[in-house]
């Protein structure tokens, strides 16, 4: 399934969209998604934490997106600035205390309460709690130079890899949804990011790279963006499933397949489901991928045996926080045939041919 799938959008991109494809992510294998960057090494969605996670070998690197007041992209995982940047500090030195929002006693500095040009004078955090870099790791010594990446920084450097190398490191957006702003303005920020994803991906100054299938997946948790996206892109679409509990305040967001109608469905429109690891059961794998659905689970960290385990069950891809252990024991399960051994394999079988048209 993994296979066919995943050819398919190869060959789809080498026939519409771009040019043929000679080197990009790995076809014939399950790919692996740097989450957040190599966020278990350095803070997450810094520039230097995804530039870690192409070093480490990944196929792919993952922004989570929120816009700002002036409607650009940004790379954050959370709506506010609160847990991954030093705005506290910056808002008591420059005045701007009266922006945060006070939710629960605390004050909050919501992303789209800010222009760019103002989150950029933030300096970057790691979170630090599990699964997220600390200091003294051999890659983080805890000091901060980093500063909030904007989703063309992001481009930047997937496209400055492939046109100095010609090897694909795909990107891996997700929008995200924001409670704050209320369901019906929620749904609208959504669909705006959305254009403004759509008109960053096809920017020219890409040579058409992020019009490719295989060099961008789309990712949300909320179905409605990305049925909104569906007749808009011919990008591959991700959704993301989860439970979540009653009175969440957010708007349904699907769990993994358990039937094949439910998965019928995703794949109505979309193109491969993401799958938090608990819920990632042979069963809702195999439902999923029966219904012509890629799997991709999140999250995964510094454990072998838990990468060794879902490539057991068949995804076709995994998130990451530390990708060199993910690319590790995906290169050792699912090994690449030297160029060499291909070549005689090939000749072996042009010999073959050969004979038979000889003895015939
Ligand atoms: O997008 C897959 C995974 O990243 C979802 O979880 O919360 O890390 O964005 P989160
Ligand atoms: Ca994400």
């Amino acid at each position: 399934m993994r296979r066919s799938l995943l050819a398919g959008l190869v060959i789809a991109g080498a026939a519409g969209m771009g040019p043929d494809v000679t080197a990009g992510p790995l076809v014939e294998r399950p790919i692996v998604i740097a989450h957040r960057g190599a966020s278990g090494y350095l803070p997450e969605h810094t520039i230097e934490a995804y530039r870690l996670g192409i070093r480490q070998g990944a196929d792919f690197i993952e922004p989570d997106l929120f816009l700002t007041r002036d409607r650009r992209l940004v790379a954050l995982h959370d709506d506010t600035l609160n847990a991954t940047t030093n705005i506290q500090e910056v808002a008591a030195a420059k005045g701007w205390t009266d922006r945060a929002r006070i939710v629960g006693g605390r004050p909050l500095y919501y992303v789209f309460d800010f222009d760019l040009a103002e989150i950029r004078q933030l300096t970057a955090r790691s979170r630090g709690t599990a699964g997220y870099s600390r200091p003294g790791n051999g890659f983080y010594d805890g000091s901060e130079p980093f500063k909030v990446t904007t989703f063309t920084e992001v481009l930047e450097i997937a496209y400055e890899h492939w046109r100095d190398t010609g090897h694909i490191v795909g990107v891996y957006p997700e929008l995200k949804f924001t409670q704050a702003l209320g369901p019906a303005a929620g749904i609208a920020y959504l669909t705006a990011m959305a254009d403004a994803l759509l008109a960053e991906l096809a920017d020219p100054r890409w040579d058409g790279l992020f019009e490719r299938p295989e060099a961008v997946f789309i990712q949300s948790f909320i179905p409605a963006v990305l049925q909104y996206l569906r007749p808009k892109t011919a990008l591959p679409l991700v959704a993301l499933t989860f439970t979540l509990p009653d009175g969440s305040g957010f708007p349904p967001v699907p769990t993994c397949p358990a039937t094949a109608e439910a998965a019928a469905a995703l794949r109505a429109f979309a193109d491969g489901i993401g799958v938090n690891a608990p819920a990632a059961t042979e069963a809702c794998i195999g439902t999923a991928q029966a219904a012509g659905l890629l799997v991709h689970v999140y999250t995964l960290t510094d454990d072998p045996a838990a990468y060794r385990l879902f490539f057991g069950r068949g995804v076709d891809g995994v998130f990451s926080n530390h990708p060199d252990i993910g690319v590790a024991v995906r290169n050792e399960l699912f090994p690449v045939p030297e160029p060499a051994t291909a070549a005689l394999f090939g000749l072996a079988l042009l010999g073959l041919a050969a004979a038979r048209r000889v003895s015939a």
